[in-house]
């Protein structure tokens, strides 16, 4: 897979396939979506990914070249890795840490995936970005990224602000979308940050998208997804469909509210009684 984008970097795509323009977008987000996958390259083409492949990138010249030419691209990818790396370890440390204090875990999963080629080729070419490595260093911020599911909105916000204050983490940009929700519904606090990673000889910054979520926002950002690719819907079906996910979503938000007031209360009094401080049945 790689190669082709090594390919893509050293000449233009041969010919332009209209088609492929008007997925980009919804490619690029389920790629994001799919991040049960573990970190990693090597999920093989949906059959649209290899038409779009096979229309624009492929032949047997620049098969033979691009042999030749992988090490940057696989260096590249593999820097994002250990970034997702990086990145995940200091999740899981926060996790570990802060279960101490909470007597609970605030992180419920965490998801972590590379940025299909396939993608990446789509979203260069949907911004015009210059075919060489710095300028996807540069303008492409999603390469790496690392998704954290926690189940109240708080644990969001207190993992964020523990996270963006350790010294090695920069903040290059934040989009609060639980505060300000998109059109559609989708609620989550993304984050693109720089983490260093130490190498043989170097330490390099990487970016890194980190997405938080709670269970109930991720679930709904799942489904919202798959509507994405339900072209064959009739528009009257699809724009109810998107209405009800609207619905789904301000209810939600709801949902999410009542159940940190719940577990909230049931802080408060665990802090008030402490030589009675469980509920029984309730994991708190
Ligand atoms: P890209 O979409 O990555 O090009 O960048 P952007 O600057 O537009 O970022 P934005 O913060 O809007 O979205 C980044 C990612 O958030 C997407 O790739 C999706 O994974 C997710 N996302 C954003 N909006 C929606 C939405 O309406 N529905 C769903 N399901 N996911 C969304
Ligand atoms: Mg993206």
């Amino acid at each position: 897979m790689r190669i082709l984008l090594r390919f893509f970097l050293e000449k233009p795509a041969p010919h332009d396939a209209p088609s492929a323009e008007n997925q980009e977008n919804k490619m690029d987000q389920e790629n994001n979506e799919n991040m049960l996958f573990p970190v990693g390259m090597d999920n093989t083409l949906s059959t649209a990914n290899e038409d779009f492949v096979r229309e624009n990138l492929m032949s047997d010249s620049f098969l033979d070249f691009v042999e030749e030419n992988t090490k940057p691209i696989d260096q590249m990818f593999a820097y994002y890795q250990c970034a997702i790396m990086e990145v995940e370890t200091k999740f899981k440390v926060l996790d570990e840490s802060l279960s101490v204090e909470l007597e609970r875990n605030p992180i419920e999963s965490i998801k972590t995936r590379v940025k299909s080629v396939d993608s990446l080729l789509r979203k260069m070419k949907k911004k015009n970005i210059p075919l060489n490595l710095s300028a996807i260093e540069e303008r492409i911020n999603d390469i790496a990224g690392v998704r954290v599911i926690c189940s109240f909105p708080d644990d969001i916000y207190d993992l964020a602000s523990a996270f963006l204050a350790q010294d090695d983490i920069t903040l290059i940009a934040k989009k609060d979308y639980i505060k300000d929700p998109k059109p559609s519904g989708y609620r989550s606090l993304h984050l693109i940050v720089e983490v260093p990673i130490f190498l043989k000889d170097e330490k390099r910054n990487m970016k890194v998208e980190v997405q938080f979520r709670t269970i109930a926002m991720d679930f709904w950002a799942s489904l919202e997804h798959k509507l994405h690719y339900k072209h064959d819907l009739p528009p009257e079906r699809a724009k109810a469909l998107a209405d009800e996910l609207r619905d789904c979503a301000e209810r939600i938000e709801n949902l999410d509210q009542r159940m940190q007031a719940v577990r909230n209360e049931i802080a408060t009094y665990n802090e008030e009684n402490p030589k009675d401080a469980s509920f029984p049945g309730f994991p708190f």
